[in-house]
């Protein structure tokens, strides 16, 4: 992009691995010439035009005064729409990476299919030597609900509907998704899919009107014996609610990639209940490999002053 000297991008992801920043740096020299991806931390950070972000500590954005981009490293913008000091100015930009949504419905699937299959239930008796079958379950008996139809969640939904499942969508504005997908928005329509589906599947953006959906009324909402899924954010989910609602016996159990806190604490009860998968936050995780063409085109356009992918809107939250 520019020969005649170093892009400078400030950097900062929440691993404390230093590799991964140095992966960056090398897939985006490959793209743009010669970069370098400066930790935000140190002070040369401060005169940086783009940033390149995870979880950054709050308030360090905004002392970057001559900043024109922010590149979210994931979908997922919640961290930076949680620093209400990042300026206005720069523009937002999240990934949209296929491979994303690729990885994230293999969980997805791995996890559905486990339910449908009853993975705990023989795992369990295998411990046991217990060699004994239960009916086997049909996935059109398991009507599923997928929260959230964006870029991850459309692809989820149509490989599931591939798998034989009977699967509903819902979205913020009204949507028409492909057949055989049933298309739905609004409270009305929330309340309906917790009602009518047996597995419950939440990848929705962390805004301010999916904070604490799932709550005690969702859960009692739902059918005896449902399953949920959550990939979003952990904090759509009031996790006590969810915990009570499991321990009641009205759900049959619970698999989590996310946490209102993480890492998950350990003395979380969620660890102690056996109804409830924990994953630590890796149904699908940022490939440089794959990703860096959005993020070096995002920098090349905004040097330029071109139209930028992938803005995110400030005022929805994602
Ligand atoms: N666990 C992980 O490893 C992992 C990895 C990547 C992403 N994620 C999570 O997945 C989320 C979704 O990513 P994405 O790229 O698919 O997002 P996206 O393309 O922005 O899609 C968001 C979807 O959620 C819907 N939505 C937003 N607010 C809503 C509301 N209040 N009520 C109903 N629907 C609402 C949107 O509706 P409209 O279609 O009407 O706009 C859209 O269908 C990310 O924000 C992140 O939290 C998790």
């Amino acid at each position: 992009m520019n020969a005649a000297r170093d892009v400078k991008i400030a950097y900062f992801d929440n691993s404390g691995r230093d590799d991964k920043r140095r992966w960056w740096q090398d897939c985006l020299t490959k793209r743009l010439g010669p970069c370098q991806l400066v930790p935000l931390e140190d002070s040369a950070a401060l005169a940086c035009e783009y940033a390149l972000v995870w979880y950054p500590p709050q308030g360090r954005l905004a002392q970057l005064k001559d900043l024109k981009l922010i590149v979210s490293l994931g979908q997922g913008v919640d961290h930076l729409m949680a620093d209400k000091s990042v300026p206005d100015g720069p523009s937002i930009v999240r990934l949209v990476d296929p491979d994303m949504s690729h990885a994230l419905s293999q969980w997805v699937i791995l996890n559905v299919l486990d339910y449908l299959r009853d993975g705990r239930y023989y795992r369990e008796n295998a411990q046991q030597k217990r060699f004994e079958a239960r009916d086997q379950r049909q996935t059109k008996n398991l009507p599923i609900a997928v929260y959230g139809m964006g870029a991850i969640g459309l692809v989820i939904a149509q490989r599931l509907a591939a798998l034989g499942f009977d699967v509903s969508g819902w979205s913020r504005s009204a949507r028409h998704f492909p057949e055989p997908i049933k298309s739905a928005h609004g409270k009305a329509r929330f309340d309906a899919l917790l009602a009518s589906c047996e597995i419950h599947i939440c990848i929705l953006p962390l805004t301010p009107s999916t904070t604490d959906l799932f709550d005690a009324a969702a859960f009692a909402h739902m059918k005896k014996g449902a399953y949920f899924i959550n990939g979003g954010r952990g904090k759509q989910v009031v996790e006590a609610d969810l915990l009570t609602a499991i321990r009641a016996g009205h759900l049959d159990g619970a698999c989590l990639d996310v946490f209102a806190e993480e890492p998950l604490p350990p003395q979380h009860p969620f660890w102690q209940e056996p109804a409830i998968t924990i994953w630590p936050h890796v149904a699908a995780q940022t490939n440089p490999d794959t990703a860096a063409d959005q993020v070096a085109a995002a920098i090349s356009a905004a040097a330029t002053g071109a139209p930028l992918s992938n803005l995110v809107d400030k005022s929805r939250g994602y």
